[in-house]
């Protein structure tokens, strides 16, 4: 799925068979995860609701982002029978939280991929230029042999994503997921031009962005909305 002005804002997915072998967008439109997107950009959703419903978020596009890790088949035996059956293979997964929003996706991915190791990139944006400047990165020591998922909730201009996805591949990475809550389209057409290779996985898509380079609707800050700080 290369012509991103094709990408729909929210109700089509692009959850289809080619992404598992294909670089693509996949916006997941399942009824769940709208509903609580939704919920997740009023206004009028509390910090405790919020820091919930992102969680919950996080884990369905986990669920998503995740459909197509290898598999093998291995010998069981269940109290009636002994039988073939299949579980994880393939690279051990990394997920890499864009501080500080992403590590409000963290918890719940954990949940679901408890072996999972957990590297952090701290960028912020410069107000004028709103260009990413790194102040931490930290992997684990066989970062280069995992698959990395990476997470951020809002993919706004596309700049820090870009620049954590370089850093990453000059750590070594070969294959990774990136997944957001919303991404704006000029983001994901950036993110995208950038790094063609990595599969996107989103909630919505937002068509703009403001002069401050937030997403318009969008959520407002997240990590202001999950940590409380505004
Ligand atoms: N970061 C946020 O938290 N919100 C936006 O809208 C853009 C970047």
């Amino acid at each position: 799925m290369n012509d991103l002005s094709a990408v729909p804002t929210t109700a089509e997915t692009y959850a289809n068979p080619e992404a598992a072998t294909s670089p693509s967008v996949m916006v997941v439109n399942h009824p769940l995860v709208q509903h609580k997107v939704t919920l997740v950009r009023s206004e009028e959703t509390t910090t405790d609701n919020f820091r919930r419903l992102v969680r919950e978020i996080s884990q369905l596009l986990t669920y998503e982002a995740t459909r197509d890790l290898a598999m093998e088949t291995i010998s069981i035996k269940t109290p009636i029978a002994p039988m073939q059956s299949p579980v994880l293979s393939g690279k051990k997964l990394c997920l890499v939280s864009i501080l500080r929003a992403g590590n409000g996706f963290l918890d719940g991915m954990l949940e679901l991929l408890p072996a999972a190791r957990v590297g952090h990139i701290g960028l912020y944006r410069d107000p004028e230029t709103l260009e990413p400047i790194e102040y931490y990165f930290k992997m684990p020591e066989d970062i280069q042999e995992r698959m990395v998922i990476v997470v951020d909730p809002m993919l706004a201009t596309g700049n820090s994503a870009i620049a954590a996805l370089n850093r990453l591949k000059e750590a070594g990475v070969t294959t990774m997921k990136y997944v957001c809550l919303i991404a704006s389209r000029p983001g994901l057409r950036a993110l995208h031009a950038a790094h063609p290779d990595v599969c996107i996985v989103t909630a919505a898509i937002d068509e703009q962005l403001n002069e401050h380079g937030y997403i318009v609707p969008g959520l407002g800050d997240a990590g202001d909305r999950l940590y409380g700080t505004k």
